[in-house]
């Protein structure tokens, strides 16, 4: 099959540039390993930057968000058991939504079935090749057990973190940069009303606890586990026991309790890939970088990437000249290394170690207390939380 861009991976970034690019009139492919089902049913991170709330609105992929998500001007930094609200809208005049990853890629499926796009999931053996020629290639065998081989003029990987093709670049023309963190996050789903009006990101002598929300019926909350942890092996009495104590403090402030239906162990990682680029293969968002959940920025990078990728391709095609697509993995990188550092920033800052001494407790205490009584140390956390404006 022929095609001018074709790409692996049809998870938000995959579908999110099959999206814009079909706009621009650039034809596309995109080929996915998992089932549609699967993909929609699978849980990830749940807050949008404005940026990326713009892109699926503006962008004509749907206006779900503004009617089913929910706008947060602001978010709780809760310490010592006090909280202290770092007011986004009075900072920086931004806000985030809360809508899950799972609802996005709902939206971008549907648009492109709306639209005639070509999204073909639950394929099998797929390889990349020729990324250096001019007519780089994917080959894979569809869900109906035949091969086909993609023709294309621009290869993307937007296949995620496990994803066949940034391995796919030689060794030795990659740098792999990344560091492990001694935490995970178990992670629940719960049937209960919103314990809070915002997120409380907590900070204790038991670990970090984040009380985040799904809708007003369905609530999804973290706390910082060993990342060896059995999520089975906790009964629910045990979870919400770990959770009240991480937010306890002389507010009284109470979770609202309900059944938990989800019990996942999160381990996490930062990793970059340098360059995002290898011949005519151009990588975006998790198959290019991971950053840790603290912070949210995992989608929100990802589209990012989207669109500095898409404005470059699209520019291929209207001028011929492949100046922009030249410029994309620096570009793209910029952001990435300047959210690497926010997402290890505030895991660092709100994780607890277990081997952390008195010192190590105090300093970061320290750390906080510097960020909320600061009014820069607040609007440096509002902007880059909320999404630095393009560049
Ligand atoms: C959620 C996850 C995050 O990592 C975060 O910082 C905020 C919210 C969530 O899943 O709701």
């Amino acid at each position: 099959i022929k095609t001018q861009v074709g790409i692996v991976g049809g998870g938000p970034a995959g579908l999110m540039l099959s999206h814009m690019l079909a706009k621009s009139g650039i034809e596309n492919i995109v080929v996915e390993k998992r089932d549609h089902e699967t993909i929609r049913t699978t849980h990830r991170a749940g807050i949008l930057e404005h940026g990326s709330v713009r892109m699926l609105t503006e962008g004509g992929v749907s206006d779900r968000v503004l009617t089913e998500g929910y706008k947060h001007d602001g978010i709780d930094l809760r310490f010592g058991g006090v909280s202290h609200r770092i007011d986004f809208e009075e900072l920086v005049g931004e806000s985030v939504w809360l809508y899950p990853q799972n609802e996005v890629f709902v939206d971008l499926a549907a648009a492109r079935e709306r639209d005639n796009g070509d999204v073909r999931y639950a394929v099998t053996d797929t390889e990349v090749l020729d990324q250096t020629t001019s007519v780089p290639k994917i080959r894979f065998t569809d869900a109906e057990g035949t091969g086909f081989e993609i023709h294309c003029d621009i290869l993307v990987g937007a296949d995620g973190s496990q994803g066949i093709c940034k391995r796919s670049i030689p060794k030795e023309l990659r740098t792999d940069n990344f560091i492990e963190y001694p935490f995970a996050w178990f992670g629940i789903l719960t049937e209960a009303p919103p314990s809070a009006p915002e997120l409380i990101y907590a900070n204790s002598d038991y670990g970090f606890a984040l009380i985040s929300q799904r809708n007003d019926n369905v609530q999804r909350m973290y706390f910082q586990c060993d990342p060896n942890e059995d999520a089975g092996a906790w009964s629910d009495e045990q979870i919400w026991a770990e959770l009240q104590r991480r937010v306890d403090g002389p507010d009284g402030f109470q979770l609202k309790r309900g059944p938990i239906f989800e019990k996942t162990v999160l381990k996490f990682r930062s990793y970059v890939c340098e360059p995002m680029r290898y011949g005519n293969m151009f990588l975006a968002g998790d198959a290019g970088h991971t950053v840790p959940p603290t912070g949210a920025k995992g989608l929100n990078l990802a589209l990012a990437d989207v669109k500095v990728l898409f404005e470059a391709i699209d520019s291929f095609y209207a001028t011929k000249s492949a100046e922009l697509l030249d410029g994309y993995s620096d570009k793209a990188l910029q952001r990435v290394w300047r959210a690497q550092n926010f997402s290890y920033w505030m895991t660092s800052m709100l994780h607890t170690r277990t081997d952390a001494t008195p010192f190590e407790r105090k300093r970061a205490l320290g750390e906080l207390n510097g960020v909320v009584s600061s009014r820069h140390g607040q609007a440096y956390l509002a902007e880059a939380y909320t999404g630095w404006p393009e560049k």
